[in-house]
């Protein structure tokens, strides 16, 4: 039995969580409302925030897992990719707090953490070696084809944006407020998804790229807006339910045939796009069309949080693999 505490502090979310083997006993999450009003997360006052929250939040995570400090076998943490100031109080902490303890570091990687939430213990079936996982967030766009916990081999990639980036700046062009995913997700629920058609590219094997698309849209509000100062406003929905269309349709094609050519059974989403409603019954009804598994993670561990560092840190603790004490952080 180990009891992991870890610590996520990659972006704009200042996590901690305590795991028990696979079992989360505490998952805490402080989102930071500052960067609301800037439209995008500001890295100077991220880092600013983490500090702010990071003693706060773990004391939080470790009273409501029920333990005390004594108890923790190992720290866990976010080594990267993400913005160097905001790893970096997540990194010192850890490293700190597992010194003062004399127990292991973990260092995980943030992208992996992701993936590997599927394995948090729930109850229920988790994937099966080998599937596929689309990896979606703000940050990254990847296919991945995971044989193992670590063996994942990246069959494909965005060549620009990623696509919670792509969703985040029609959010923006619409005026909506940022993060904009959710929003348009809401949004998109009252809207006919076939009212407007945006064009997706052509991109190599199963990589993808986001920005035409987000030209696109910029470029076809620009021309309506000339004709009706009000387009916008008037036909929120419809442009929410059919942007949300192109990307994850978009996304789910890439991945429906990745899954094909490599004859896997099962496929996966992860990071905080994975989130959206319409790519959880997309994939759903693609899965069941060809008699494969979908994994759809619960809402809790779909945008960053710590639970899911935890779980990629309990693999490796299991293999004895620690960190050293002097290892940096990687931004990409
Ligand atoms: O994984 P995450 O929390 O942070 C990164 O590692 O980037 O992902 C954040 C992204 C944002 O772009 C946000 O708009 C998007 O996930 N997102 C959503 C939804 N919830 C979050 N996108 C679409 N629909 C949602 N319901
Ligand atoms: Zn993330």
């Amino acid at each position: 039995m180990s009891i992991i505490l870890a610590i996520e502090s990659s972006c704009d979310d200042t996590s901690a969580a305590v795991l028990q083997d696979n079992r989360v006993l505490s998952n805490v999450i402080a989102s930071q409302k500052v960067h609301e009003q800037y439209g995008g997360v500001v890295p100077e006052l991220a880092s600013r925030a983490h500090q702010q929250n990071i003693i706060p939040v773990v004391d939080a995570a470790i009273r409501q897992a029920g333990i005390g400090k004594e108890d923790i076998d190992a720290v866990g943490f976010t080594r990267g990719p993400g913005l160097l100031g905001s790893l970096l109080v997540g990194v010192s902490f850890a490293k700190s707090f597992a010194t003062a303890l004399g127990k292991p570091l973990i260092e995980v990687n943030h992208l992996q953490a992701h993936v590997l939430s599927h394995f948090i213990y729930r109850g229920e079936p988790m994937p099966q070696f080998p599937f596929i996982c689309l990896l979606v967030s703000g940050g990254h766009t990847q296919i991945l084809l995971l044989r193992s916990h670590f063996d994942i081999e990246c069959l494909g990639t965005t060549i620009d944006d990623a696509a919670g980036e792509a969703i985040d700046k029609a959010a923006k062009i619409m005026d909506l407020g940022y993060p904009g995913g959710p929003v348009i997700d809401r949004l998109a629920k009252e809207g006919n998804a076939d009212a407007y058609h945006f064009a997706t590219p052509h991109i190599e094997g199963y990589n993808y790229s986001f920005s035409g698309i987000k030209t696109s849209f910029l470029y076809f509000l620009r021309d309506r807006l000339k004709e009706d100062p009000d387009f916008i406003e008037k036909h929120k929905a419809d442009l929410c339910a059919s942007i949300q269309k192109t990307i994850v349709g978009f996304l789910l094609k890439k991945a429906e045939r990745a899954a094909i050519d490599h004859k896997v059974r099962q496929v996966a989403i992860a990071g905080g796009v994975s989130a959206n409603s319409l790519l959880r019954s997309e994939l759903q009804r693609i899965c069941q069309k060809h008699h494969w598994q979908a994994f759809v993670p619960p809402f809790a561990f779909c945008t960053d949080n710590a639970a899911m560092v935890g779980i990629a840190s309990y693999y490796k603790y299991q293999q004895g693999e620690y960190a050293d004490i002097s290892l940096p952080p990687y931004t990409r």
